[in-house]
């Protein structure tokens, strides 16, 4: 196991460094430890912030020092990376980032933190909905679900991987204070984010609630609507969260869900990238597979309602891609898209 740290020689890229070194001593001697400090040595592996761990090539984490128990799991991994553990550390690197006050000491890409692109290539113009949050913003989302999502005044919404909040404060608008919104999200800082900003707005009809979306904190028949906003691409494994969303709709409740899918060819170095992972799009399914999957779920009425096409840009290709695949990319018709699907729970 190659273990590389990569810090410009701050404090905090010191300690994480002397941690991970004295763990892999007594855990795992045979692997190997260094830093690497040089700053275009570092933008080569597209951190957004430092210090970060990478193992066998791929990023762990970044902008924290993780607690010793994490890096004991990732190093108990003998090199394979649980994806869904790595997504929840993004994320939770990406919320804590997001903040100033909590930014590294040493985040060699700040401010413009180029690597951003990973996260945002996708992302849409919420500022003119209402309920609009700038704070709840991050910018990784990939469509507008609440536009079709038929949300009524009065209604219980769920959203899944809600973040710091963004699609929750627009629903909320919709439901008005009678209705009820339920944010459920794995990553910590995120529902710190989130929760701060409800509490900001004094709104008590909105909650957050720690969970993994695949097996949701909630009882049988909670909600009128389900939306989500470039999540489900994030799981490893797409079964099981269409079936959960139905247990958790109402019979007679939809819901309205915004997503990267793709079409053709797709190199499996993007696969073998956490980077891309947490970006949406290495996991993400060909379109057909995934309405297949809603319609195994039994939902109806299941229509796409909306369909955009993703452009990754050649200098992101190229941070995946040798020349030989680009070019087999660019000739495969590929297309990469965020559609936006909704589909109905049948009434009982
Ligand atoms: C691309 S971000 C979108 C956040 C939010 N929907 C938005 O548009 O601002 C994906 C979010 O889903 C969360 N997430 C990913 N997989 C999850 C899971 N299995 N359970 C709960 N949350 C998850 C991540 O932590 C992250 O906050």
């Amino acid at each position: 196991m190659n273990i590389q740290i990569l810090g410009t020689g701050c404090a905090k890229c010191n300690e994480l460094y002397e941690k991970v070194k004295k763990i892999v001593e007594e855990t795992n001697p045979t692997a190997t430890v260094t830093k690497v400090e040089d700053i275009m040595e570092i933008m080569k592996f597209g951190v957004m912030t430092t210090p970060a761990i990478v193992i066998d090539g791929t990023i762990i984490s970044q902008g924290s020092i993780p607690k010793e128990s994490e890096i004991i799991n990732w190093l108990s991994k003998n090199g394979k990376t649980d994806l869904k553990e790595l997504v929840k550390q993004s994320y939770n690197d990406l919320a804590l980032a997001s903040d100033d006050k909590q930014k590294c000491c040493c985040n060699p890409l700040a401010p413009a933190a180029p690597s951003k692109k990973v996260y945002t290539i996708m992302s849409e113009d919420y500022s003119q909905l209402k309920g609009y949050e700038p704070d709840a913003d991050l910018g990784v989302g990939c469509g507008l679900p609440t536009q079709y999502a038929r949300i009524q005044k009065g209604n219980t919404v769920v959203d899944l991987g809600s973040g710091a909040g963004n699609d929750c404060f627009i629903a909320r608008e919709e439901t008005g204070e009678t209705g009820k919104v339920i944010g459920i999200e794995f990553a910590p800082q995120m529902l710190i984010k989130a929760r701060a900003n409800a509490a900001k707005r004094g709104f008590t009809n909105i909650e957050f609630l720690e969970g993994d979306i695949e097996d949701m904190p909630l009882p049988d028949k909670t909600a009128d609507v389900v939306v989500s906003n470039c999540v489900l691409n994030l799981l490893p494994q797409k079964d099981k969260i269409f079936h959960e969303i139905y247990r958790v709709l109402k019979p007679g409740g939809h819901f309205c869900i915004s997503d990267v899918v793709l079409n053709g060819f797709f190199p499996k170095e993007f696969t073998n990238n956490a980077a891309m992972y947490a970006g949406c799009i290495a996991s993400a399914i060909q379109q057909d597979e995934y309405l297949s999957e809603i319609e195994k779920a039994n939902f109806t009425e299941i229509k796409v309602e909306r369909t955009k096409t993703v452009e990754i840009p050649d200098e992101l290709l190229r941070e995946q891609l040798d020349e030989d695949l680009l070019a087999k990319f660019k000739a495969g018709n590929v297309g990469i898209y965020s559609i936006t699907v909704t589909g109905k729970r049948a009434s009982e």
